[in-house]
């Protein structure tokens, strides 16, 4: 479902990752690990056509990665550091408005009186249940306590149980511990 090969970017003289093969099946997971700044949020970025790799080639569900297109989005869920909810509607009315049948077990109110915990937890549960045959999440765990990480990993499982080819930026050991096939460390 995700193919890359010799994966690059370059800002000014650095290089953030470089010669890189990436290799995701449907049914599989693949943590990115790495300091602050080592690149995890940029590859996830270029998986999804959201920035320019400088080097190499990646296919994701068969085709060059573009955020731009519809059809393109249709097939890959994400969590990204910028992705929001609509401050006015209930975690109902998100879900519905994504288009997904599940029980949030939050409270029925506005999601700006939502915890940030809370608030994460909907944007997960809209994006994971979503249709999609591959999932990007960038630092889901962030956020949750440790009960709703264990949750997290059970929802990852679903996905990948599904035929899902998930890729996770992720700073907790722990959840690459229960999802991981494969961690791809950037240093
Ligand atoms: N548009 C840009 N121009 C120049 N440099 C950039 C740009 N975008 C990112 N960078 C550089 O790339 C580095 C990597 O950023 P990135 O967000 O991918 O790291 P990360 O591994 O996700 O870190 P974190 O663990 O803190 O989330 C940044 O520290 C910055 O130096
Ligand atoms: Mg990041």
């Amino acid at each position: 479902m995700i193919e890359g090969r010799g994966l690059g970017v370059r800002f000014g003289e650095r290089w953030l990752f470089r010669g890189l093969d990436l290799d995701v099946p449907g049914g599989t997971c693949v943590v990115l690990t790495g300091d602050n700044g080592s690149g995890k949020s940029t590859l996830l970025r270029c998986l999804y056509g959201a920035q320019e790799l400088t080097e190499g080639t990646v296919t994701v569900n068969g085709g060059a990665p573009d955020e731009r297109h519809a059809d393109f989005r249709r097939g890959v869920s994400v969590l990204f550091d910028d992705s929001t909810l609509f401050d006015a509607l209930t975690p109902r009315q998100h879900l519905d408005l994504v288009g997904v049948d599940v029980d949030p077990d939050l409270p029925d109110d506005p999601a700006y009186t939502l915890s940030s915990g809370q608030r994460r937890r909907l944007l997960l549960l809209g994006a994971i249940h979503r249709e999609h045959r591959v999932l990007l999440l960038d630092e889901p765990e962030r956020a949750l306590d440790a009960g709703r990480r264990r949750w997290l990993a059970g929802l990852v499982d679903g996905a990948k149980g599904r035929g899902s080819a998930v890729v996770i930026a992720s700073h907790d050991p722990l959840l690459a511990g229960l999802v991981a096939d494969h961690v791809v460390d950037l240093g």
